[in-house]
């Protein structure tokens, strides 16, 4: 897909919206004559061609014959379509793109092909040739999501080749596991926690030499975080009992004996019911020194 036109945001989005999609993004430069334009047009194969109308007003759709789709990249109108689905689809964008991405769009919806940890090793290759403060390295595959364990020895691999500070990600759920990682890499600048936080909410304080979490706190807590989420939510108290249930996932691994009342936490249908049943397990099941079990 070709793109020509001067330095725009519309021309990063369609940049990156090429890329995201699994196309060739040709990027001519604008300065360029249009007989150059065509010329490279042609010998690109592209199949689509989105021009400023500043390009455009010079060139000649007639000289592209093999160009199935012409667009205007200073507002995405269509300038001319060999297809009439094309046209329904940029008609009909935002119903799409509503009914694929319900709770918009989020980084987790792009996918970049990463299947085997060699593949970091190219991508290091590039981040090395730029001035980067501090790279954090989670050292797993796309395909592998959250399961198994993060690759620790992909990670040592990695890290003699890494040319800036590198922050480590992946897997750090206690003090002990934050130590190990620290004496096994002494020279990582910082770590990452992710999961490990939102299941010991004290994790932090703990690193720095502070105390546990008690019942009191954790309820002021949690009482505190779904009032945020309703407010959030503008008052949709049955949304914010949802994202608590998400933060149960991780959080239930902090608790002893919680097993059936983590059953009824995966099921709740109402916020009663998750109010009730959040109530019993801060009654009745100890809170653990550290969290235990895979956070997946
Ligand atoms: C529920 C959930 C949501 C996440 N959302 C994002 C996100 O929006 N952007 C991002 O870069 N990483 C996101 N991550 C990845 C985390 O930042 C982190 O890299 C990952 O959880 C590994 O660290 P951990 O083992 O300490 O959890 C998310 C992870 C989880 C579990």
């Amino acid at each position: 897909m070709a793109l020509v036109g001067r330095n725009s945001s519309n021309w990063a989005i369609c940049f990156f919206g090429i890329l995201a999609y699994g196309a060739v993004a040709v990027p001519i430069l604008h300065e360029f004559k249009p007989d150059n334009i065509h010329h490279i047009v042609n010998h690109s194969e592209a199949k689509a061609v989105l021009a400023a109308s500043s390009n455009w007003e010079n060139m000649n759709e007639r000289m592209m014959p093999d160009v199935k789709l012409f667009m205007m990249l200073d507002n995405f109108s269509i300038i001319h379509s060999k297809s009439k689905e094309v046209r329904v689809v940029r008609d009909r964008i935002n119903e799409y793109f509503g009914e694929k991405y319900p709770r918009s769009f989020t980084s987790n919806d792009v996918r970049y092909h990463v299947e085997k940890p060699e593949e970091f090793a190219a991508i290091l290759d590039i981040y090395n040739r730029y001035p980067i403060c501090e790279l954090t390295i989670h050292p797993r595959v796309m395909r592998q999501l959250y399961r198994g364990q993060a690759d620790r020895a992909a990670f040592a691999a990695s890290l003699p080749g890494c040319r800036m500070p590198v922050c480590y990600n992946g897997d750090l759920r206690t003090v002990g596991e934050v130590r190990a990682l620290e004496g096994r890499f002494p020279e990582v600048t910082h770590v990452m926690i992710g999961r490990g936080l939102v299941a010991d909410p004290a994790l932090a304080r703990k690193l720095r030499g502070g105390k546990g979490t008690d019942r009191e706190e954790l309820t002021d807590f949690l009482a505190a975080l779904y009032q945020g989420y309703t407010d959030f939510y503008q008052g949709q108290v049955p949304t914010a009992a949802q994202r608590m249930r998400e933060v149960w996932f991780y959080l239930i691994h902090l608790f002893d004996d919680a097993e059936k009342l983590n059953k009824q936490l995966r099921r709740f249908r109402t916020p009663a019911e998750y109010e009730r049943i959040q109530a019993e397990i801060l009654a009745s099941c100890p809170i653990r020194s550290n969290v235990q079990g895979d956070l997946v």
